[in-house]
């Protein structure tokens, strides 16, 4: 029943490539429990040097989103063209440089323990030739006033996995060099979710410890997990259905997040409450959450909605009530200084400064605009949104001509009156129901900054940090939404090409070659092609759909 192949990762195997091919990142197979091969702990002092953990943009803590939030709640926060930003835990500057080369007029500094982390990021920062980032091999403890002052500070992924007195420091920066009316940004395990969590990490740890290195400890986490997962399955009761929710979670997750996640010493959840509070002594105040739909009460039923009102008093008890009731795991959670006033009452036209679109390209079903006839609309996370409303309608009609791009309210708002050939309107109802709709659904998205992409021109250029990290074998690259785009194995053949010195013939006459040479296979009726001609003839509607698919990803610049 168990099978004894390793872990696969198919982006670092050198392999030739097949335009059929896609990527596969799962774990394809189980290990199987085995005895211990030690009892001594490995040395803990710098684990990401020895697993490093793949640096991936979080759009979340994209300035342009924290600065969303902020506005929504009535405040001014900092220019987000030309800001400061400081990210504590920065890996290597996976979510950082694309910041840095999205806002060239911005000042990035990353600070990580990781030497190689560090240094893995800086050549990629120095091949793109950035000038507006400094990453540095430092420890949180380390950084102090000359450092500077910034808009916004960023902690991903770090709070929860280090000790009491750097989680100190973490608040301490926020409070002491976070501008005026900047913004922080802490993501953190909670509870009460993380106590199941916590009792399946506790589990992993005791046995994988129990070997000597890193590659057997995720190996046999897995094994232990699933061990689990089958012995209880003859019970059928909670326990078994926790062990295989566990299980099914980790099984699509990469080894070095389960290594990092559970197999560290230190992993210190704390309730929301908790965390408030402690912001709280550092003169902190709490804003909002990264997603904000998690604020609301709206999508429970009206029982618990109405339960929720009677028993929560403030905005902090409302939401730690909603974390009992959602058994919440993880929080991401915005801060700002203790004398700035949020106010959780959004007012509709705190929109009319922002840009919009949808989280990804929505096709609608055809209708009349001016019509009332109900058009629904599938969310990325699969929710659907049903509307009758003609503005709501002709706005996602706007979105998905435009997308990935964003588009103003203002211009969205004209835009949408010529449509519904109606005499201007100041937007206020347009406005309602964006809103309603983002806070809602995951089927909007608001920015402070505008998200500029193109279609493929005739000589099309993809993303510098896209080539460059593509060309060095990453897994993936940051597109101009701030996310992570896991390429083809034609993808990752293609991008690299599109620097704006091939047209459409050109880059066929590359693809072709790499053919012929074996590096790429092109495969017609289950055969590869070896005729030159008939190859680049058959690539031809192939690398149009990349191209375009390119576009669609907000991978393409002018
Ligand atoms: C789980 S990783 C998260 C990386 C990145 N923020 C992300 O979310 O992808 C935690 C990072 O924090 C770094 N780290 C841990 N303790 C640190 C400290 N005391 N000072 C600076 N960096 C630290 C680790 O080296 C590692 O890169």
């Amino acid at each position: 029943m168990f099978d004894d192949t390793p872990p696969r990762h198919p982006w670092r195997e050198a392999r030739p490539e097949t335009i059929h091919v896609q990527e596969v990142i799962t774990m394809s197979t189980t290990p199987r429990l085995e005895a211990p091969t030690s009892n001594a702990s490995l040395p803990t002092t710098n684990s990401y040097d020895e697993v490093p953990y793949e640096s991936h943009p979080y759009s979340q803590t994209h300035p342009s989103r924290l600065a969303t939030i902020a506005t929504l709640f009535g405040l001014t926060p900092p220019s987000v063209e030309k800001c400061r930003v400081l990210e504590l835990g920065c890996a290597s500057g996976g979510n950082l440089i694309p910041m840095a080369e999205a806002l060239p007029e911005s000042w990035f500094v990353g600070v990580d323990l990781s030497g190689r982390q560090i240094g893995d990021g800086e050549k990629i920062a120095r091949s793109l030739g950035l000038t507006n980032i400094s990453l540095r091999h430092a420890s949180i403890l380390d950084v102090d006033e000359t450092y500077g002052t910034f808009d916004y500070v960023i902690c991903h992924g770090v709070f929860s996995w280090v000790q009491d007195a750097i989680q100190q420091k973490i608040l301490d920066i926020c409070a002491k060099q976070l501008s005026p009316h900047g913004v922080a940004y802490v993501s953190y395990n909670t509870y009460p979710g993380w106590h199941m969590r916590g009792m399946i990490r506790d589990m992993m740890r005791y046995h994988a410890l129990r070997f000597d290195t890193p590659d057997l400890r995720v190996r046999q986490a897995r094994a232990l997990l699933d061990f689990l997962a089958q012995s209880a399955r003859q019970d059928g009761g909670a326990y078994a259905t926790l062990l295989r929710s566990e299980l099914e979670s980790l099984r699509h997750q990469a080894d070095h997040y389960l290594y990092h996640e559970h197999l560290e010493d230190v992993n210190a959840p704390m309730y929301f409450h908790q965390l408030a509070e402690l912001a709280g002594k550092h003169g902190l105040r709490y804003l909002g959450e990264a997603r904000l739909t998690t604020m609301v009460t709206g999508n429970f039923t009206p029982d618990v909605q109405k339960a929720l009102e009677t028993v929560a008093t403030d905005q902090i008890q409302a939401e730690q009530y909603m974390d009992f009731v959602r058994n919440r795991t993880f929080r991401e959670t915005l801060l700002v200084h203790d004398d700035v006033t949020p106010n959780w009452g959004i007012r509709p036209t705190n929109i009319y400064g922002l840009h919009i679109t949808t989280t990804r390209k929505v096709m609608e079903a055809p209708s009349d605009l001016r019509s009332t006839a109900t058009v629904q609309y599938q969310t990325k996370s699969g929710m659907t949104l049903s509307t009758s409303s003609p503005p709501l309608k002709a706005a996602m009609r706007v979105f998905a001509e435009r997308w990935p791009r964003t588009i103003s309210f203002e211009e969205l708002n004209r835009t949408v009156n010529g449509l519904l050939e109606r005499e201007s309107d100041d937007g206020e109802a347009l406005a309602l129901g964006l809103l309603n709709t983002y806070i809602a659904t995951d089927l909007l998205e608001l920015h402070a900054v505008p998200i500029i992409a193109a279609t493929a021109g005739e000589k099309p250029v993809a993303l510098h940090s896209v080539r460059v990290r593509l060309a060095a074998g990453e897994p993936g690259a940051a597109n101009r939404r701030h996310e992570l785009f896991r390429p083809s194995e034609l993808d990752r053949k293609l991008l690299p090409l599109l620097d704006g010195t091939r047209d459409r013939a050109a880059l066929l006459d590359s693809l072709t070659e790499m053919a012929v040479s074996g590096e790429l296979t092109v495969q017609a009726d289950g055969h590869a092609m070896t005729d030159p001609v008939e190859i680049r003839t058959a690539l031809g509607p192939v690398l149009d759909n990349s191209l375009t698919g390119f576009a669609n990803a907000a991978l393409l610049v002018d």
